[in-house]
């Protein structure tokens, strides 16, 4: 049995946000601005405050503006819609990002429905999800997948006729992941919850590309031998030490590295690419609305 190889997403990520650095004072010297993403965080969900920090952080290490829109949790849907509205018209905003979950009494889907399709860095727009769907290349991309898609073609090179079976039906990775492999020619299963023997679903893969969110549901037997594995779980699970927790993906690591060629880490993988992914969105949205 050999060891697959671990695919290095955060020396990836770096390689993306150094390239995008070298990009931006282009833009600022042709168009007399920075580009700017604004980020908008509703309530105190400790999690959702870390990305968003980071995110901030990442936007002003690479020359852009980072504009943070924090919102108390009991903000009503019109005061909320209103805010996006503004940013909407704000000409100094080039990419707008609703930090999801929103609180239970706020509908995401009409909240994203209001942000103008141009600045959607995300890509959770009906507009751009039509796009992907379609084919067309002016999408914007949903950063997750697209990151997961950049690693794929790093390692593997034309993913043209390969099997690729993604495990996770959600908006924001699983549907979005299939319709990129697809636009890559390959043959694309969903498999899901209700998938029949999803072990032998995944063990017709060359391509795995796990999210659905359950510490190490995908088991090392589970993977062809030679697959590559993207793993996208970020669970937090409790740690052999008492009252600590640890990290772990939607694929148990230890055994699949056996059977895999390369394999995401977690952390360390896919995590650092949807930042820089971001990033490259919210600079390519610039680089569109300025013309
Ligand atoms: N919450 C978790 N991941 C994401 C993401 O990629 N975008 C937004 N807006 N919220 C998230």
């Amino acid at each position: 049995m050999t060891l697959g190889k671990e695919i290095d997403g955060k020396a990836f990520a770096a390689g993306l946000r150094g390239r995008i650095a070298d990009i931006v004072p282009g833009f600022v010297a042709q168009k007399g601005r920075k580009p700017g993403l604004a980020v908008v965080l509703v309530g105190e969900d400790p999690a959702s405050s870390v990305y968003v920090r980071s995110k901030g952080k990442a936007t002003v290490e690479v020359g852009m503006e980072s504009l943070e829109f924090k919102r108390p949790a009991m903000i009503s849907q019109e005061e909320l819609i209103e805010l996006v509205e503004e940013l909407n018209a704000d000409d100094s905003v080039d990419g707008i990002l609703v930090q999801l979950p929103l609180p239970k009494h706020l509908d995401d889907a009409a909240v994203i429905a209001t942000i103008d399709p141009a600045k959607d860095v995300d890509g959770f727009h009906v507009v751009n999800a039509g796009k992907l769907a379609v084919g067309d290349p002016t999408a914007l991309v949903p950063c997750t997948p697209l990151g997961c898609l950049m690693l794929l073609k790093d390692e593997l090179g034309d993913l043209s006729g390969k099997e690729a079976v993604v495990i996770g039906r959600s908006n924001i990775v699983g549907k979005p992941m299939a319709q990129l492999l697809l636009g890559e020619s390959c043959t694309v299963t969903i498999a899901h919850s209700r998938t029949h023997d999803i072990a032998s679903v995944v063990h017709r893969a060359d391509i795995v590309v796990a999210a659905v969110g359950r510490p190490e549901m995908v088991k090392g037997s589970w993977i062809k031998p030679g697959a590559t594995v993207i793993d996208v779980g970020i669970n937090r699970v409790p740690a052999e030490e008492e009252g600590k927790t640890k990290i772990v993906g939607d694929v148990a690591t230890a055994e699949a590295i056996n059977h895999v060629a390369a394999i995401t880490p977690v952390p360390g993988g896919v995590g650092p690419m949807t930042i820089a992914v971001l990033l490259r969105n919210t600079l390519v949205a610039a680089h569109v609305r300025a013309g």
